[in-house]
């Protein structure tokens, strides 16, 4: 019998171009805020697709405060839940917000866990109205998710979807740089 080495943090990861709300992956994560009540962006664009089942659910969560991370069902989505976590907004870079988006990926990707999730797509958390720089958002998300990976074998696949083609370029590039 072999047993067969688990792949690489970097071999688990891809870089996708597309709509988020189309994907079929375990769990897709939400760029919420912290009511978690919707609003635009990809939050709006799930809770659109999702129904408004997934109000109802989350009205009952009380809120998610910024860098945590809450878990709903996916409803009319093609995935199975939804992670919504709360981006910092862009003040700067000296006001935590690099810790605080770190701090997003980790508790994601321990939910994830927790649920036995194996496949999970993000977006590009703060970097639509919440103004983080992509080029620096992109390096923390592939940093986080790559050196938790490292740890954790039963996450079999992390997305990382960007919305229109310069994001995807950016993030190519990040990748590149793991
Ligand atoms: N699929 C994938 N990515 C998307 C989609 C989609 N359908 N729609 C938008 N995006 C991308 C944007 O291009 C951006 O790169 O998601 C990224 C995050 O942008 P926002 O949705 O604005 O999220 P954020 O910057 O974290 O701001 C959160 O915006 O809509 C509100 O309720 C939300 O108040 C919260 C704030």
């Amino acid at each position: 019998m072999t047993i067969e080495p688990v792949a690489t943090p970097q071999e688990r990861m891809g870089i996708i171009q597309g709509d988020i709300t189309k994907l079929t992956v375990e769990a897709i994560v939400n760029a919420a805020k912290s009511s978690l009540l919707g609003g635009g962006g990809v939050d709006g664009a799930i809770h659109q697709a999702a129904g408004e089942d997934l109000l109802f659910e989350c009205q009952q969560l009380n809120g998610c405060p910024t860098g945590e991370a809450r878990i709903t069902d996916g409803y009319l989505l093609p995935a199975k839940y939804i992670i919504h976590t709360v981006g910092p907004t862009w003040r700067g870079g000296r006001s935590s917000e690099p810790e605080l988006l770190a701090s997003c990926y980790r508790e994601s990707l321990a939910l994830a866990k927790m649920y036995g999730i194996e496949t999970i797509a993000f977006p590009a958390i703060s970097c639509g109205s919440y103004g983080y720089p992509i080029e620096l958002a992109a390096k923390v998300a592939l940093e986080t998710v790559a050196s938790v990976l490292e740890h954790e074998p039963s996450i079999l696949g992390v997305s990382f979807v960007c919305f229109d083609d310069d994001d995807y370029d950016i993030y190519v590039e990040a990748f590149g740089m793991l």
